[in-house]
């Protein structure tokens, strides 16, 4: 078992790693808020139908009970709507002030649930039970919230930290294989900006073997928690140190947008823009070849990457309204060795251009 605090201005507030936990998740509950609050756990089908039971049994288990709330499944249902309808429900089951919402699924749940604990009368208690890579390593902590508009994605929002954050990593292990890899690559993410030991330990493993190794899997979380915890820690609101989670992310966003964000995952689309940012780490003369060699064959080896096959000036066009540019300038960051990453400005257009044109080249194995 892991435990990992995150201290913000806001809120501080752990985050559990342990296999098996969601058996324990309701002495957590419980004694964070005691036996008298108005619990909901707030859930997909697919979340629910696999793991609703385990969670139930341990808050009834540890005394507590609570009324279960199902969103509908994908991010397409990240939409204020969502939010409105399970307000509704909410105040039909009678929950107040008092209440408390269990985010219980991916970073989509998550987003959500945030949100609506953000907002419901004003602001009310969440704990975040995530259930993906994605979420558990990333989503979860930080406190981020948001929903789409339909002309972009996170583009309402809150900052909202959770009480606790409790991870089971046993429920990894009903996610598809295609979903559990797009969450890796964050990891791969977290070890450039910050944790070379675990960049080294991408160098090594095998990512079909990793599925059952489950110290590597409860290293590879904890360790990139751990690096968000820091970050979020020092940085609540995204000034420039939170900004260097974005490695990878600025072009990422951009192929997921130019794409519909029908062809990537999102962690998949991450993948693909750590590669053009150590490419383009390497053309402005800030990481040498070697390192950016070893980004490179280190992401390409966990797996198939869904291909590219952009105009490169689109997804240019992109990045320059992209909501994190400033003054119009496009702000990568960049390794300047694996470990280490700067914000860079003015990086010139024609670099960036071939880099994006370089990705439609590269054949997966
Ligand atoms: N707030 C933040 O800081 C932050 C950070 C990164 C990503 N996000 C957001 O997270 C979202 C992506 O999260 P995601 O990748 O978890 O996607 P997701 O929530 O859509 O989950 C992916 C799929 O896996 C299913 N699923 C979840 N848990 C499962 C399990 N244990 N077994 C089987 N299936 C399971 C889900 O139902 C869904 O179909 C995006 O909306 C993104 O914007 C937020
Ligand atoms: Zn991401």
């Amino acid at each position: 078992m892991r435990r990992i605090s995150v201290t913000t201005p806001q809120r501080s507030y752990e985050v559990v790693i342990e296999h098996g936990l969601l058996e324990r998740a309701g002495e957590y509950v419980r004694e964070l808020f005691g036996e008298r609050k108005h619990l909901f756990v707030v859930t997909v089908p697919a979340v629910r139908r696999r793991w609703g039971k385990k969670l139930l049994a341990s808050l009834k288990h540890a005394g507590l009970s609570a009324k279960v709330l199902e969103m509908p499944e994908g991010e397409r249902y990240k939409r204020l709507s969502t939010l409105e309808n399970l307000a509704e429900k909410l105040l039909a089951l009678g929950a107040d002030r008092d209440a408390a919402l269990l985010a219980f699924g991916g970073g989509v749940v998550g987003d959500v649930v945030g949100f609506l604990a953000s907002v419901y009368m004003r602001g009310i208690d969440v704990v975040q039970i995530p259930t993906t890579v994605q979420a558990q390593l990333d989503a979860a902590v930080g406190g981020k919230t948001g929903v789409n508009l339909r002309t972009g994605k996170n583009l309402i929002g809150t900052f909202h930290q959770p009480r606790a954050v409790l991870v089971d990593l046993a429920t990894l292990s009903t996610l598809p294989d295609r979903e559990f890899r797009a969450g890796m690559y964050e990891a791969v993410k977290c070890g450039v900006i910050g944790r070379p030991e675990l960049f080294d330990e991408f160098e090594r493993l095998e990512i079909k073997k990793l599925r059952k190794n489950l110290p590597v899997i409860e290293r590879v979380i904890s360790q990139s928690v751990e690096l968000k915890a820091e970050v979020v820690s020092a940085d609540e609101r995204e000034g420039d140190l939170r900004r260097v989670l974005n490695f990878g992310h600025t072009i990422g966003h951009a192929l997921e947008a130019e794409t519909k964000y029908r062809h990537f995952l999102h962690g998949e689309a991450v993948a693909w823009g750590m590669i053009a940012a150590s490419n383009i780490a390497r053309e402005v003369g800030k990481l040498d070849s070697a390192s950016a060699e070893r980004i490179n064959d280190t992401v390409m080896r966990l797996g198939s990457l869904p291909k590219v096959a952009v105009r490169s000036q689109n997804i240019f066009k992109l990045l320059q309204s992209d909501k994190k540019t400033r003054d119009g300038a496009v702000h990568f960051v960049l390794p300047s060795q694996i470990g280490k990453v700067e914000v860079v400005k003015n990086v010139p257009s024609k670099i960036v251009l071939h880099a994006i044109q370089q990705l439609n080249d590269y054949v997966a194995d």
